[in-house]
């Protein structure tokens, strides 16, 4: 059976990840069995690191720990779920992967990019996303709609403003290093015109795709 194939959807948080999952989700769908996961998390053991991971009781946590946690709980994942998955020939649509690490721990924590470079290397071997959506919004829009939200922040969303600041560069310089995988949409417009243009990448990278495989 032919391979699956892996996406993953990255931005700040308020960038519309979640309903944009859903739509995704709705385009694939029809067309191939499709598996939709997130991380941190997504084995039981993952969601237990998550767990750890966003509580505030564990806001003194080193960098190193927390790569290291999300290390482990990426490692589970890409083992016993999405390795096998692909290898079945399903799909795979993940709520962030190993940008969110570069962005969030590199670029916002301020660890080296070698050390991840490190991790990614030990657990993730040769498996790389084979497309990327990265949900791009400018920060003031992002504490606006944070606060909207209402609901209490965790560990991560309560970082300063600084730091989303650098996150949210970090994830454009990944998307600069690599346009071929990651496609940047600008998440600062109405819901209709990014979710067009969210159709459009995945259009056109099923259209690729099939003509790849028939080839
Ligand atoms: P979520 O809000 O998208 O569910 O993700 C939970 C938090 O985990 C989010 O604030 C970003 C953080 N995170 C990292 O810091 N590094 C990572 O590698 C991943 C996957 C998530």
């Amino acid at each position: 059976m032919a391979k699956g194939r892996f996406i993953t959807l990255e931005g700040l948080d308020g960038s519309g990840k979640t309903c944009n999952m859903g739509l995704i989700q709705k385009l694939l769908v029809p067309h191939y069995t499709l598996i939709c996961t997130r991380e941190p998390g997504g084995t039981k053991l993952g969601e237990g690191i998550r767990g750890l991971l966003l509580q505030h009781q564990n806001a003194a946590m080193e960098p190193l720990t927390e790569l290291l946690l999300l290390a482990a709980a990426r490692h589970e994942h890409i083992s016993k779920l999405i390795v096998p998955a692909l290898n079945d020939g399903h799909w795979v649509l993940c709520d962030r992967f190993f940008d969110a690490t570069y962005a969030y721990q590199g670029s916002g924590r301020g660890l080296h990019p070698d050390t991840i470079r490190i991790v990614e290397a030990l657990i993730q071997k040769d498996l790389q996303p084979d497309l990327t959506i990265l949900l791009d919004l400018p920060m003031e829009i992002r504490l606006s709609r944070i606060k909207h939200r209402g609901n209490t922040l965790d560990r991560f969303e309560s970082q300063s403003y600084e730091f989303f600041e650098r996150v949210r560069q970090g994830y454009l310089e990944r998307a600069k290093a690599d346009p071929q995988r990651v496609k940047v949409v600008g998440a600062n417009r109405p819901l209709d015109l990014v979710q067009q243009d969210i159709s459009s990448i995945i259009g056109k990278f099923c259209e690729y795709d099939k003509a790849k495989t028939y080839d």
